[in-house]
């Protein structure tokens, strides 16, 4: 057995016990590397369905689909140990029912291995996340800003402005946690209305663009590393910036391959370079 393979993963039940104490911490993940490099410093490692737009390019998380979420997910598990990973849902795959629900879910759980699954919604997703929880199936519930819900709300902007608005998506947290979740992100709202959920349900809350007033924090990854321009939403902290670098190194290897600076002789099987090189 490989040192490796005895590193303990964080589970579903001590990520639920995090509660008021510890902040949880959490990232995106959608590649093999990218999740060994960031599985010892992370409590959960989301595969989230961001990648649509950050990876493939898409203008939102909408066309998505499963067998995306579960190629990616399988991808993270092989380079995970430690993390507890759960993957996304995408759009129109379990907003049909709890049947059509429980069947997608067990296709990522059983492909992939993850520990659990993440939903967009709220009180009009209690009976899914409830039907799911019930078969096995832990649920990383999704609140406040919805971003498969993009179309119909109009675009992206902050939730819970509005005192309407404020007791919809607190009804809707408190809903998801009756039903089962485990935790839930609330995404996109205001801080007050952070607060008074992150108060009152008894589930850890992971924020994004909703305050400190959160159990734990979750950011995606692209944007953490400066990996993903497009746009840079005011909640987000570059902690590195990647994509220069990444320009910069094609920079170079272009100019060594053009000036036939690269490949070298030490790149080279049987010394053939060297010997042109000196006959020449
Ligand atoms: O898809 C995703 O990456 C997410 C996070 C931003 C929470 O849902």
């Amino acid at each position: 057995m490989s040192a490796q393979s005895d590193i303990k993963r964080i589970t579903v039940p001590e990520i639920r016990a995090r509660k008021g104490a510890d902040p949880v911490v959490c990232l995106t993940a959608y590649t093999t590397n990218v999740a060994k490099y960031l599985d010892p410093n992370v409590d959960l490692l989301l595969v989230g369905d961001s990648l649509g737009m950050v990876l493939y390019g898409m203008e939102s998380t909408v066309g998505v689909t499963l067998d995306m979420m579960i190629n990616h997910g399988a991808a993270v598990m092989r380079g995970a140990n430690r993390a507890c990973v759960i993957v996304d849902m995408p759009f129109g795959t379990y907003q049909e029912s709890p049947e059509v629900a429980f069947r997608n879910a067990a296709r990522v759980m059983t492909e992939t291995r993850c520990s659990g699954i993440k939903l967009e919604g709220g009180a009009e997703m209690a009976e899914t996340i409830a039907f799911l929880t019930a078969r096995g199936v832990p649920v990383l519930a999704h609140v406040g800003l919805l971003p498969q819900s993009v179309h119909t709300i109009g675009g992206f902007r902050a939730q819970g402005k509005s005192d309407a608005e404020a007791k919809r998506i607190l009804n809707d947290a408190v809903a998801v946690a009756e039903a089962g979740a485990f935790a839930m992100v609330i995404e996109g709202t205001v801080e007050t209305l952070a607060h008074e959920i992150t108060k009152t349900v008894p589930v850890p809350t992971i924020g994004i663009g909703a305050s400190p007033a959160c159990d734990g924090q979750i950011l995606v990854s692209e944007d953490v590393m400066g990996l993903f321009s497009d746009f840079t939403p005011r909640f987000v902290k570059r902690y590195a910036d990647l994509g220069p670098m990444i320009a910069e190194a094609g920079r170079m290897y272009a100019e060594d391959v053009r000036a036939r600076r690269f490949p070298g002789p030490e790149h080279v099987f049987g010394g053939q370079s060297k010997k042109a090189a000196s006959a020449g």
